[in-house]
């Protein structure tokens, strides 16, 4: 089969399809072949060695995807050959076939696509999980979403609809304003451009924004401190700014707000027991249209580092998705 090697650390740039044996199915496993899987930006820093996970030499990269079952590991319930699945695998992805958990396995929704399937598997956990378990956003509050139009963010402004938020989004240039307003935000605000500060200030009336998903860091962090509401909860996705912000603990003091985190990886192995409740809401509000997976653009699996270039370039929103077979 067709697969990304890496067998040193690389730029992205310097990857390569090579033919290789097929993966080893073991007990408790599914042999899936891949027909989407979707790019993150810690693929590019895990090719480089940049990354907190360094796998031995040599291995594939891809952390989600979607396809359909071709065998069945030994012990394996609820799952036949022939059956459409979405799966977080961590590794093995950008392959043509991907030995996955069946625990990190779900049944495709019927209506999904496979593209849409593999877009899904990272981003709509995170998002969900950290409004609903961490954040506690309530119907009616005001959420704010940085970084609206990349991957968590439009994840985080179609769900805090659904959940009956009103949504202000901010993004980098008009076009990814227009992408945050087409899903669903009722305000955006180009932070390159504009103060999102006074803006958020003056949309919610002085009171400032419930629910802050922050997946930027940076300077973004400390400003947010500035414009949210009283008994506000901020919540850290991630550092897409390349800069982990301090935070001035007089400013949680000052407005009785919580900072907190989601991390969904490790939140998923804490606590088991929200992974079929968090991938179950998701396919409810899939189903009752209130959440689609955007797909920027598809790559066949050769074109790989075109599609890491374009992520790691910030031209891109919603998923950048490889489609290997
Ligand atoms: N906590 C978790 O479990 C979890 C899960 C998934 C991802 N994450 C983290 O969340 C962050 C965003 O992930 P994502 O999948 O949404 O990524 P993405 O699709 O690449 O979007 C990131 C967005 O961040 C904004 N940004 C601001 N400063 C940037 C900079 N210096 N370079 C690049 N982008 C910058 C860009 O939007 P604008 O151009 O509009 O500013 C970009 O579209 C990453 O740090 C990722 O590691 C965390």
């Amino acid at each position: 089969m067709r697969a990304i090697v890496v067998d040193r650390w690389m730029e992205p740039a310097e990857l390569q399809v090579r033919e290789v044996s097929e993966p080893e199915l073991v007990p408790g496993g599914l042999d899936v072949e891949v027909r989407a899987a979707g790019c993150n930006f810690f693929d590019i820093l895990m090719v480089q060695g940049r990354y907190q996970l360094k796998p031995p030499f040599p291995f594939t990269p891809g952390a989600e995807i979607a396809g359909v079952v071709r065998r069945v590991g030994a012990g394996v319930s609820g799952f036949a050959e022939g059956d459409r699945v979405l799966a977080s695998p961590g590794l093995g992805g950008f392959a043509e076939r991907c030995v996955v958990g069946a625990g990190s396995a779900h049944p495709l929704p019927q209506a999904m696509s496979f593209e849409e399937g593999a877009a899904l598997p990272i981003i709509y956990p995170t998002s969900f999980a950290g409004l609903v378990d961490r954040g506690r956003l309530a119907r009616d509050e005001t959420l704010l979403v940085h970084a609206a139009a990349g991957g968590v963010g439009i994840a985080a402004v179609q769900i805090g609809k659904a959940l009956g938020a009103s949504v202000i989004a901010t993004a980098g240039g008009a076009e990814k304003c227009e992408i945050a307003l087409r899903e669903g935000a009722d305000h955006a605000i180009d932070y390159r451009d504009e103060d999102f500060v006074s803006r958020v200030m003056e949309l919610t009336d002085g009171r400032g924004a419930d629910v802050i998903y922050d997946s930027v860091g940076g300077d973004i962090t400390d400003q947010s401190l500035k414009c949210i509401a009283w008994n506000g909860r901020l919540v850290i996705i991630g550092f897409a700014s390349g800069t982990i912000p301090s935070i001035k603990a007089n400013r949680i003091l000052l407005k009785n707000i919580e900072v907190t985190g989601l991390h969904w990886g490790a939140h998923a192995q804490k606590a088991p027991e929200r992974i079929p409740e968090v991938f179950g809401a998701l396919f409810d509000l899939y189903a009752a249209g209130h959440i689609r997976p955007v797909i920027f653009e598809r790559y066949p699996l050769e074109k790989l580092p075109d599609a890491l270039h374009a992520l790691g370039s910030r031209r891109t929103w919603g998923k950048v998705v490889i489609t290997p077979s």
